[in-house]
């Protein structure tokens, strides 16, 4: 079976074709961040407009990169939330416009669900159960799967994201938008120790808290200007990565889960892909991180769990899909 996947949820316009649930034939994602690095963040309309642009060329290209004609598509598959309510809805739109043109059947993704497919697609001989630690710029959170198409939250920020923690503090630091990768990069040639950053909620529990971090961060600043940036970013992400680490290491013992499974844009950090297995390692948990270009936002992993709803769950396709901002990980199918 080939499916066709779209994922517009943010600010990256991305388009896969699938072959038989794993294969991918194509993985194309244009990502908008030139678009919105002005306005330090992501600006909803600008995005809106843009996957709008950009989508139709997208897609011819996905086929061509693929070698396969629309006719060969025999599901869709397209991310209705949680995400910007303007981004999803023209990827809806144009997946709806493909499956009514097409006659297939239309599936909508639950973009965090979507998230854990990275782990599928890249081993798929390692089933859960697992806990899924989902760490990007937009969501930070702790996933019990007990199996593929069950999810239960078990932990996760209550305030801002570890990857949005990163960028603001990349903004104080004018290191531009996003500022992970730059981050991950500086930290390494500075001292993860030369700065006492706090660690939010590390004591105890499965939620976590990175805004104070960030006010750490402001304050530092202000009364110690001549601290060298590779040592504020060394020490910044390693209060980023020990809080993450404490958090998933403590969930997957509490919930007798024998691995671990990071994914988002965070997971292609360095110093967590240390950190982490070697911690969890002592207490006999294995880690895995998918390859970072399915770690990301893509539409190859939107197709995968679209492919697994609609073959080993028997969910029906439908065209009544409407985008929900919020949706909730937490007993989606
Ligand atoms: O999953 P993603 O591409 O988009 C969503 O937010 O959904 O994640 C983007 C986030 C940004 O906050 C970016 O700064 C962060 O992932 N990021 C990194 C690295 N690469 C990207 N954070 C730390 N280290 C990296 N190497
Ligand atoms: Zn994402």
């Amino acid at each position: 079976m080939i499916v066709l996947g779209i994922e517009t949820s943010c600010d990256e316009t991305a388009v896969a074709l699938l072959r038989g649930g794993r294969e991918v034939l194509a993985n194309l994602v244009y990502s908008q961040t030139d678009l919105h690095a002005r306005y330090g963040g992501v600006m909803p309309e600008a995005a809106s407009r843009d996957h709008l642009r950009k989508l139709p060329s997208l897609l011819d290209e996905a086929l061509a990169t693929a070698g396969v004609r629309w006719s060969a598509i025999e599901l869709v598959g397209v991310t209705s939330g949680p995400g910007l309510v303007g981004p999803l809805l023209v990827g809806m739109a144009h997946a709806a416009g493909i499956a009514v043109a097409l006659n297939v059947p239309l599936l909508g993704v639950n973009h965090l669900a979507a998230h854990l497919f990275a782990h599928k697609l890249s081993e798929p001989g390692v089933p859960p159960p697992f806990l899924g630690l989902i760490v990007s710029g937009g969501h930070t959170l702790l996933a019990a799967v007990p199996r593929w198409g069950e999810y239960k939250v078990v932990g996760g920020t209550r305030d801002d994201a570890a990857g949005e923690a990163l960028d603001k503090f990349g903004r104080l630091l004018g290191l531009g938008y996003p500022a992970g990768l730059k981050i991950d990069a500086l930290a390494r040639e500075g001292d993860p120790t030369a700065v006492p950053f706090p660690r939010p909620m590390i004591e105890s529990g499965l939620d976590m808290s990175f805004a104070g971090l960030k006010t750490a961060a402001v304050y530092w600043r202000r009364d110690h200007p001549a601290t060298p940036v590779p040592n504020l970013c060394a020490s910044y992400l390693e209060a980023v990565v020990d809080v993450l680490t404490e958090k998933a290491i403590r969930a997957a013992r509490r919930l007798s889960l024998p691995r671990i499974i990071v994914v988002g844009g965070v997971a292609a950090n360095q110093r967590l892909r240390e950190i982490l297995p070697e911690r969890a390692g002592e207490w006999g948990l294995a880690v895995h991180f998918p390859p970072p270009e399915l770690c990301t936002d893509n539409a190859a992993i939107v197709a995968a769990c679209a492919h697994h709803r609609f073959t080993e769950l028997g969910v029906p396709g439908s065209l009544a899909l409407t985008p929900d901002p919020n949706l909730p990980l937490d007993g989606w199918i």
